[in-house]
């Protein structure tokens, strides 16, 4: 069952001290919406919220990730699982250190060996380099389709913080091009289910 496989990595996370983030964080954040083998999200890391909850995607940016998914009539309830690169979060809201992204590899790897994901979005330039390393501005690759792992396709996309910095909904502002890319992604998820 994928439900008790996906509780049994969690289990092991639970205890985790393979890098010092394990001494500071108050809860490790694991996942959270359905464990959809068709769309998963994958994000930076847990900030204050996340880390008080144990829940990935909480606070200001997981609500508007809600809204944009929402837009397109898709929900984390029934439609995407979503977990981050780090389980655990780095003091100060800090970008993950390479050292912790690799202690944390394993938990995500095998998150996804479970999953076995058709589909795949990498939110944010944290997630993006951890599976195309060679790329390093998240504007040149997002909305584009790459192949990812168990056969599935990945696409960049933009972190819902940086579009909180970016208001303008102008064409070709960032908030339009994720308008583009939630279309492309619904269409590609609905083409998995005919
Ligand atoms: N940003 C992320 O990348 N992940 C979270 O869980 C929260 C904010």
């Amino acid at each position: 069952m994928i439900e008790q496989e996906l509780e049994q990595i969690r289990q092991q996370c639970l205890s985790c001290q393979r890098c010092s983030l394990g001494k500071t964080r108050t809860n490790v954040v694991f996942s959270d919406g359905v464990p959809n083998h068709n769309l998963v999200l994958i994000g930076e890391a847990p900030g204050f919220n996340e880390d008080q909850t144990g829940r990935p995607f909480v606070g200001r940016a997981g609500q508007l990730l809600d809204k944009i998914f929402e837009s397109v009539g898709l929900s984390r309830q029934k439609d995407v699982y979503i977990c981050n690169t780090l389980k655990c979060r780095p003091p100060n809201n800090r970008d993950p250190l390479p050292v912790e992204k690799e202690a944390c590899r394993p938990y995500l790897e095998a998150q996804l060996a479970v999953l076995k994901p058709k589909i795949i979005l990498l939110c944010g330039k944290v997630a993006l380099t951890s599976f195309l390393p060679n790329v390093t501005a998240i504007s040149r690759v997002r909305g584009q389709w790459f192949d990812g792992p168990y056969g599935s396709k990945m696409m960049p996309i933009f972190h819902p913080s940086y579009l909180l910095r970016n208001h303008s909904k102008e064409k070709g502002s960032p908030r339009w091009l994720m308008w583009q890319d939630i279309q492309e992604i619904k269409r590609a998820y609905d083409a998995l289910r005919i």
